[in-house]
């Protein structure tokens, strides 16, 4: 069963859509489902640290998905990059009262998404990346090839 925080979230997504100029975009995806998540930030600065502006998420993806999407762009939003980098699975779970444990992988999704932008964005910048967020990419590229040639293989499209 899902909780009312879940169905609270699915029903009203908070963040959801595309972003115009965002300053990084990231995809991630499941290969077991084939759901798929898009991240668009707008990153900013204060008392010399860049910190999420803005940001945005479009999923292709099961209730679950769409509301640890949207719960995950509310933790991340003002929070610094280096404690955005912090937010994984289980607080996003518990941020939504709990998930039934055959949904706990729905909330990996959004943290990969949110780890991937991060990524990305200090990737572009020349920022020194950890070896946990490296290994955390790495995984996330091999996993979104496998959840693109699954999604094509069953042709689901996807807008
Ligand atoms: Fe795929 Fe939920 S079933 S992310």
């Amino acid at each position: 069963m899902y909780t009312e925080e879940v169905m609270e979230h699915f029903k009203n997504p908070r963040n959801m859509g595309e972003m115009e100029n965002p300053d990084v975009t990231a995809r991630v995806g499941n290969p077991s489902c084939g759901d798929m998540m898009n991240i668009y930030m707008k990153v900013g600065e204060k008392n010399g640290e860049k910190y999420i502006e803005d940001i945005k998420f479009k999923t292709f993806g099961c209730a679950s998905a769409i509301a640890t999407s949207s719960v995950t762009t509310e933790l991340a939003m003002g929070k610094t990059l280096k404690e955005a980098e912090q937010i994984e699975e289980e607080e996003v779970a518990e941020a939504l009262g709990g998930l039934p444990k055959i949904k706990m992988h729905c909330s990996n999704l959004s943290a990969n998404g949110l780890h991937e932008a991060i990524y990305k964005y200090k990737k572009k910048e020349g920022m020194e990346i950890s070896d946990d967020l490296e290994k955390k990419h790495e995984i996330a590229q091999k996993t979104l090839e496998k959840t693109e040639e699954m999604r094509e293989e069953h042709g689901l499209d996807e807008e």
